[in-house]
């Protein structure tokens, strides 16, 4: 072996260290290098047939070899240690696994979009609990005392005299009972009624209450904003149909039909050919509410209306049973998220 064999050595044994996978094939390439039967003890032992003028070059080279092939063991093997950890240890550096992300329910969704078409107009969200009393639910409402709804074949009442709330409506005799006129709020939330689950039909549901009070308020405010309501939710041609109906807390009370969003008004399946689909209940604030919330109806006078949300979600997404919406399949909920 010369000066030149051992530079190539040098060169040759570091490479193959550098690109040792494991540190059992490290522990093999060190015996093979600097063992006492590997390469080095070879190098030493053939110093004596190098011609004596060249001996301390080939002296110098064969501490280099050594110092390199050591050098590169350590970091090879500093390396291998932060990258390899042994079989079944905790490997923090890792990539984590990304969480599903999860997405609004559509109801969620509708309340969000119908609050903010109504905040444009200055209307601010109030709430209450689904557990009201008979009073707010009710009573203050001018529902007479032998109204169908108030039979426990409709409505769920508690042990206690508190019930389900069967509406929204009772949100707009809390606010009034809360807050001086004037009001301009709309109460999303749920309700409850005892009906057979079907597909329009389920005990446990959605309305959107509004409530608007101030000084000369009039139908022509109705008709105005829930019209402005209806462009904005199903788009700027449709059209709003007021029909004369009857609630105990507005008077005069209407029905609230929208152009049917299927065929545009022409008749079809969806609107039984009719054209139109019933979205809300509304009217003018009956002043027996307004006596029984404490305020004054020779001052002021007021607006409300409710809808079923959703309504408004089974048409806006096309969904065609109102069960889909409470049977939390994540396969059907994804589509909207
Ligand atoms: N509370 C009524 C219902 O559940 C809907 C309704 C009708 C609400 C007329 C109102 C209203 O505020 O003025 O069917």
């Amino acid at each position: 072996m010369n000066l030149e064999d051992l530079k190539t050595l040098t060169a040759s044994a570091t490479a193959e260290i550098q690109s040792a996978d494991s540190a059992d094939t490290l522990e093999a390439l060190r015996v093979a290098y600097l063992g006492r039967k590997g390469k080095l003890p070879e190098i030493m032992a053939s110093l004596k047939e190098v011609a004596p003028e060249d001996r301390p070059a080939f002296g110098q080279g064969a501490n280099r070899f050594k110092v390199a092939v050591s050098e590169a063991l350590e970091t090879r093997k500093a390396a291998l240690g932060t990258t390899a950890a042994p079989a079944g240890a905790l490997d923090v550096t890792r990539p984590g696994d990304a969480p599903p992300l999860g997405g609004n329910h559509p109801i969620r969704q509708i309340i969000a979009r119908v609050t903010e078409v109504f905040d444009r107009i200055g209307f601010t969200v109030a709430t209450g609990p689904d557990i009201d009393t008979v009073f707010n639910n009710f009573d203050a409402l001018n529902t007479p005392a032998d109204h169908p709804s108030r039979d426990p074949q409709d409505t769920f009442y508690l042990e206690d005299g508190t019930l389900m709330r069967c509406h929204t409506s009772p949100v707009q005799v809390r606010y009034m009972l809360n807050n001086p006129p004037p009001v301009r709020i709309i109460a999303p939330g749920r309700a409850y009624r005892r009906d057979t689950p079907d597909a329009t039909h389920s005990a446990n549901f959605h309305q959107v209450e509004g409530l608007y009070v101030a000084e000369n308020v009039s139908m022509a405010d109705l008709k105005g904003d829930l019209t402005y309501f209806a462009r904005e939710i199903l788009g700027p041609g449709v059209k709003t149909r007021f029909r004369p109906h009857f609630f105990p807390f507005t008077e005069p009370s209407v029905e609230v039909d929208f152009t049917c969003h299927v065929c545009k008004g022409k008749g079809c399946r969806v609107c039984k050919n009719s054209g139109w689909i019933e979205i809300a209940g509304a009217g003018m604030v009956d002043p027996h509410v307004f006596n029984a919330v404490g305020y004054d109806p020779e001052a002021v006078t007021g607006y409300a209306f409710g809808m079923g949300l959703e309504r408004i979600a089974m048409i806006l997404l096309e969904i065609d049973d109102i069960r889909r919406l409470y049977d939390n399949d994540v396969r059907f909920l994804r589509q909207f998220a």
